[in-house]
């Protein structure tokens, strides 16, 4: 039988303690103003089971007209934003991925299939999920397809299951060197290879070029060329004008640099440069998911590029007889190369304009503490989702201040560099999909808002983007169809 005048007594000499101790009190105090918000900072990162992408985080009108009626019910579906579902094909090809202990492959081979196509073409793919469990999704990184053809599972389509198929078709309309990756959870599935490249022809080839395609991915076994490990000899005459297509599917730079002739950067993300000089002796960076195409005539005694110091391609003999060049100190400033043309349409007096301000502070990710990346200050989920209209004029100052670099990548359009820590662009027009941002650098970005829908912008170092480097371009006018997590574990990152 429980003792009545016990709990009182308990509690009354409690209280005679406490009253005689202030440090006490101000100490529990203390503890409670610490624990109050960490805990509500901590629920308010839990990420619920499904969330609509255009909900999440806050709205940033940057400075233009606001839409109030901006996400669900409002305007186009995302997923009737497509091609011209009448137009019959001009290239049709199906992928279909295995996973076998933890590598993926495409058509049975990693890099998968390259994707041939010539500007204009109407490109089908089917993609055929053999056994992923996770499910898989495939993007087109760098081509700027229709909102629904953008392949990020969760926000333009639901993750193909395993069993499942799904149709991708877009019109290639730009001439260059892309990619095609999964965009369902990518940061693992990208790495394991599930990955590929597509090349858009232009209308009259060059018969007189020898084209090369370099595929540059790191597996857990080591860094390749076109999935093999060192150096990889390929016939080339000398007299021979190569044009190699380079792509980076790695998670970070890779630096290139070739010896035994001079190079010219021919385009950069798909996007010709006017006027590119010769280049000799100095490198080239190709950030996380870029491309770049470089012009070289094979001369007598052969010409060799080196992919940082893990492969090489050799045209012909080996300049260097088989012994590893060192990099050249300087590095190609896309800044100052080539030379200036119109860029068809006026930055100078934007409808829009974002900050896309790149940190890490210490915080909770989906209830997990640690150090994470901010933009503009906030932790993921609750970022910006940057809003346009068709039509506008866009700029976005992308600063970095994280302590590390970041390679930005907005998906459905290209953009033109302005400037670079405030120093004008001079060179001919950099346009990029994948921009690498060094820790202290500050970008100025312009593009025109041409592509509707919802698009992600965020880091291709795709670890950065799975610990919440990621953030969203949204038009008015359009409403999301489908959710992140949800009864097909849609997982972008
Ligand atoms: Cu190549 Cu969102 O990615
Ligand atoms: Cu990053």
């Amino acid at each position: 039988m429980p003792l009545p005048g016990r709990p009182a007594t308990l509690r009354a000499r409690t209280w005679a303690v406490l009253r005689g101790r202030p440090r006490t009190w101000i100490a529990i105090a203390a503890t409670l103003a610490l624990l109050l918000p960490l805990g509500w900072m901590w629920q308010s990162s839990l990420l619920p089971d499904s969330y609509d992408v255009a909900e999440m985080g806050y709205v940033d009108w940057g400075g233009g007209p606001v839409d109030g009626h901006h996400g669900m019910g409002h305007g186009t579906p995302v997923e009737e934003l497509v091609a011209d579902p009448d137009r019959p094909p001009d290239v049709r090809e199906t992928l279909t991925v295995h996973v076998d202990d933890d590598r993926y492959t495409v058509n049975g081979t990693s890099p998968g299939p390259t994707l041939e196509a010539t500007v204009g073409d109407l490109v089908e793919v089917t993609l055929v999920n053999d056994n992923v469990d996770d499910g898989i999704t495939l993007h087109w990184h760098g081509v700027d397809v229709p909102n629904a053809e953008d392949g990020v599972a969760g926000v333009t389509q639901d993750a193909v299951l395993a069993g499942e198929e799904h149709v991708y078709r877009f019109v290639a309309e730009d001439a260059g060197t892309f990619w095609y990756h999964s965009h369902q959870v990518s940061h693992e599935q990208v790495r394991r290879g599930l990955l590929g490249a597509l090349v858009i022809h232009p209308e009259v080839p060059d018969p007189e070029v020898q084209e090369q395609l370099v595929v540059l991915h790191r597996y857990a076994q080591g860094a390749t060329l076109n999935g093999e490990e060192g150096t990889t000899t390929v016939d080339a005459q000398p007299g021979q004008a190569v044009r190699l297509r380079v792509v980076n599917t790695d998670n970070g730079l890779s630096s290139l640099w070739v010896t035994g002739a001079p190079y010219q950067v021919l385009a950069v993300d798909g996007r010709d440069v006017n006027q590119p000089g010769d280049v000799t002796g100095a490198k080239y960076g190709v950030p996380a998911g870029g491309r770049v195409d470089l012009g070289l005539v094979v001369p007598e005694g052969g010409v060799r590029v080196d992919f940082g110091s893990s492969t090489a391609l050799v045209l012909g003999e080996d300049p260097t007889g088989g012994e590893a060049p060192r990099a050249p100190r300087e590095s190609v400033d896309l800044l100052t190369y080539g030379e200036p043309a119109e860029i068809g349409f006026d930055p100078d007096d934007p409808d829009r304009h974002f900050d896309y301000r790149i940190g890490k502070r210490p915080g909770f990710l989906d209830g997990r503490p640690g150090m994470w990346w901010s933009v503009n200050g906030h932790l993921f989920p609750d970022i910006p989702m940057y809003m346009v209209s068709e039509g506008d004029v866009v700029v976005f100052e992308i600063d970095n201040g994280s302590g590390d670099n970041h390679p930005m990548h907005l998906h459905g359009h290209h953009a033109v560099v302005l400037s670079r820590d405030g120093v004008p662009a001079s060179g001919s027009p950099w346009w990029v999909d994948s921009l690498e941002v060094k820790d202290g650098e500050t970008y100025e970005i312009a593009f025109v808002a041409d592509n509707p829908g919802i698009w992600m912008d965020h880091c291709h170092n795709l670890v950065h983007a799975a610990e919440g480097l990621v953030a969203h371009l949204m038009y008015t006018g359009v409403e999301s169809s489908f959710r992140v997590g949800g009864d097909q574990g849609n997982q972008p990152e």
